[in-house]
C-alpha cells in the first residue's frame, strides 16, 4: 500500500478550494443564485454549490482516482471506477454558508478535508469573499496565510465570546434557542456567523473564544475541526464524547471543561 502523505493532499486540496472559490465568486459576481431547497424550506441548494462540488470531484478524480468523496450535494461515491485499497475518503463542503452567499453576506466558505484510515489528516477552509485561507496537517498546526493559529486564551464564562450555529429544522431550532435562553445570562455574548467551518476557524484564530453547535454534518466540521484541534482546541462532542452529529465543541482546555458543564445539562 502507497504511503499517503499528508502535505500533499493539503497541497492538492488548497489548489481545488482555490479553484472553487473563483468559480464560486464568479458566479455571485454574476448573480447566479438559482435557489432550490433540500431538508426544510430553509435549507437552500445553488446552482453554485452544485457546480463546485462538480470542479473539486472532478479534479480529484484526476489527480487521485481512486479516492473517494464525501460531499454535501452528492452523497457518498467513488471517484474512479473503484475505491483503491488505500483510498483516502475527501469531505467536502462545496459552500459552507449558502445562506450567506444568497444574501450576499460576506462568510461563505470551501472547506475540503482528506481523511485517512478514518482520521482526518489534512484540511483547508477558504472564505470566497475575503480569500483568507486556514489549513492544517495533522500534527503540524494550524495556519492562516502563514500565521500560526494558537487560538483564545479565555478561561471565564462571563469573558467567553462562543459561536454557534442553527440546523433547518424547525423543532431542532426550537432546541437550540432554548439552550441559548440558558447560556446567554453567562457568557459574553453570542456570535451566529452562518458558516460552521468558518466558526471553526475563527475559534482557531481566537476571533472568538469557542465555538459550539447540535446537528452539524462531517463535511461541515472535518477541516475546521482539525484546524481547531491543531490550533491547539479540544473538539469534542459532551462529556467525553467525541465530535458529531449530536454536538461539536471547540475551546481552549480550560473554557471546554466550563462550556461542557454547561452545555451536557441542557443536552440530556
Ligand atoms: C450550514 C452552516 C451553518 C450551520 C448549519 C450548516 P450550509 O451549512 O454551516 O452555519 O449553522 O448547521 O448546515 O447548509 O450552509 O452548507
Amino acid at each position: 500500500m502507497a504511503v499517503v502523505e499528508p502535505t500533499e493532499l493539503l497541497s492538492l486540496a488548497v489548489e481545488l478550494v482555490r479553484k472553487a472559490a473563483a468559480g464560486i465568486a464568479e458566479q455571485r459576481a454574476a448573480a447566479v443564485t438559482s435557489i432550490e431547497t433540500k431538508s426544510s424550506p430553509t435549507d437552500p441548494v445553488t446552482a453554485a454549490d452544485r457546480a463546485a462540488e462538480q470542479l473539486v470531484v472532478e479534479g480529484l478524480a484526476a489527480a487521485r482516482p481512486g479516492d473517494l468523496v464525501l460531499g454535501e450535494e452528492g452523497g457518498f461515491r467513488p471517484v474512479g471506477s473503484e475505491a483503491a485499497p488505500d483510498a483516502v475518503r475527501w469531505l467536502l463542503d462545496p459552500i459552507d454558508g449558502t445562506v450567506n452567499f444568497v444574501y450576499g453576506i460576506p462568510a461563505y466558505s470551501v472547506s475540503l478535508a482528506a481523511e485517512v484510515a478514518g482520521v482526518v489528516v489534512a484540511g483547508v477552509v477558504r472564505n470566497v469573499v475575503t480569500g483568507e485561507e486556514w489549513t492544517a496537517v495533522r500534527g503540524e498546526g494550524a495556519w492562516r496565510d502563514g500565521v500560526r493559529l494558537r487560538g483564545s486564551s479565555e478561561t471565564t464564562l462571563g469573558g467567553a465570546l462562543v459561536g454557534t450555529g442553527f440546523g433547518y429544522a424547525p423543532e431542532r431550532r426550537r432546541e437550540q434557542a432554548e439552550v441559548l435562553l440558558r447560556i446567554l445570562p453567562q457568557i459574553r455574548d453570542i456570535r451566529r456567523i452562518g458558516s460552521a467551518a468558518l466558526d471553526l476557524c475563527a475559534a482557531a484564530e481566537g476571533r472568538v473564544d469557542a465555538y459550539f453547535e447540535r446537528g452539524l454534518n462531517l463535511w461541515d466540521r472535518a477541516a475546521g475541526g482539525l484546524i481547531a484541534e491543531e490550533a491547539g482546541l479540544l473538539v469534542t462532542g459532551l462529556r467525553g464524547e467525541g465530535p458529531g452529529e449530536a454536538m461539536t465543541l471547540a475551546a481552549p482546555p480550560a473554557l471546554h471543561t466550563l462550556l461542557d458543564e454547561l452545555l451536557s445539562p441542557l443536552h440530556a
